[in-house]
């Protein structure tokens, strides 16, 4: 059985990815400190590996943030009764249906928009989303989250979902232009429900992001690998170190790669050879955690209110419900 209709928007295709990834490796090769942006971590095998992540004892967002939705979905409905759930990201997961589940409970479900950068991801979510709500129309967006959130659909009553903590992927002005790009789209009786990762002692944040059995290393090191792939360069994973450390001042893990010796690497593609000295580190990730005052505070600099907050038992994680203000 199939289910209702199924459309999709496409703001993005693989020359506009292409062009992305060149910018952003000639530029943050080009800097001190050398950085990338984590969204280049999700190829094929990238998302595998972070799947493989989510099941992994140390990596705790991921089952506390469903532990959260499991109790708390129906209020997240009853708060707001949206017909359309519009989830940033490709919308199958669990946490996704609990969500959707709450809606149709609620009475007011009509319309599911995932929206994700990736087209064959998206178009998988989409036939999935169809399937499993044959009375919802299915709209899936093709897009950026930093570029594209204004050719979201409109209409109805909106409910916007940011889960999993990946808002921690964003620095302070990142978010704060996020969330301000949010605020100014929302509609009132709209709302952002966001999933954020709470600060916490460092040793176990720091063993979520370097587990005993080297996925989140497997993890990094597979972005060396997707420039390998997409710019022709010859990065040596095994010469690069995983590296995860608790930044204090900023409250946020980073994830570094640490050359282990000085090596010239070469990437064609943006006509670069970079050299790394002996220990030097590659920023690939800054995972941002969060107090319930600060998201507070960024969210009212936003113009946003936060209207509602959960978190988990163990106080590990939090999922967020807010309005414009
Ligand atoms: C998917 C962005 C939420 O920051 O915890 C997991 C990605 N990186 N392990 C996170 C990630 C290393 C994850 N997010």
């Amino acid at each position: 059985m199939t289910g209702g209709s199924v459309t999709v928007d496409v703001h993005l295709d693989a020359a506009d990815v292409a062009c992305a990834l060149l910018r952003d490796a000639a530029q943050g090769l080009a800097t001190r400190p050398r950085s990338l942006p984590p969204k280049w971590f999700y190829d094929e095998r990238g998302s595998a590996l972070f799947d493989d992540i989510t099941r992994l004892e140390e990596y705790y967002p991921t089952r506390r943030e469903l532990e959260i939705l499991r109790r708390h979905a129906g209020e997240v409905a009853a708060a707001c009764p949206a017909d359309t759930l519009i989830e940033l990201g490709s919308g199958t997961s669990a946490k996704t249906t609990l969500l959707l589940d709450a809606l149709e409970a609620a009475g007011s479900l009509a319309r599911v928009v995932p929206f994700d950068v990736s087209e064959s991801t998206l178009r998988t979510a989409a036939d999935t989303l169809a399937r499993a709500y044959p009375g919802v129309v299915v709209h899936a967006v093709v897009g950026d989250f930093e570029r594209h959130l204004h050719l979201l659909p409109t209409g109805g009553r909106r409910l916007v979902a940011f889960l999993g903590g990946t808002i921690g992927n964003l620095g302070p002005a990142q978010r704060g232009a996020f969330l301000g790009r949010i605020a100014t789209g929302l509609a009132p009786g709209d709302g952002l429900v966001l999933g954020v990762d709470l600060v916490k002692e460092p040793d176990r944040l720091v063993r979520a992001y370097d587990d005993a059995a080297g996925v989140t290393a497997a993890f990094n090191r597979n972005l060396l690998a997707v420039l390998n792939r997409e710019l022709g360069a010859d990065f040596d994973l095994d010469a690069f170190a995983h590296v995860a450390c608790w930044v204090p001042e900023q409250e946020w893990i980073e994830m570094r790669l640490r050359s282990l010796a000085a090596q010239r690497v070469s990437i064609p593609a943006i006509g670069m050879e970079v050299d790394f000295a002996g220990g030097e580190e590659l920023r690939t990730e800054i995972s941002a955690k969060f107090r319930r005052q600060r998201l507070d505070d960024e969210l009212s600099a936003a113009g946003l209110r936060l209207a509602r907050w959960w978190t988990d038992t163990a106080g590990d994680f939090a999922v967020a419900l807010a309005f414009p203000a």
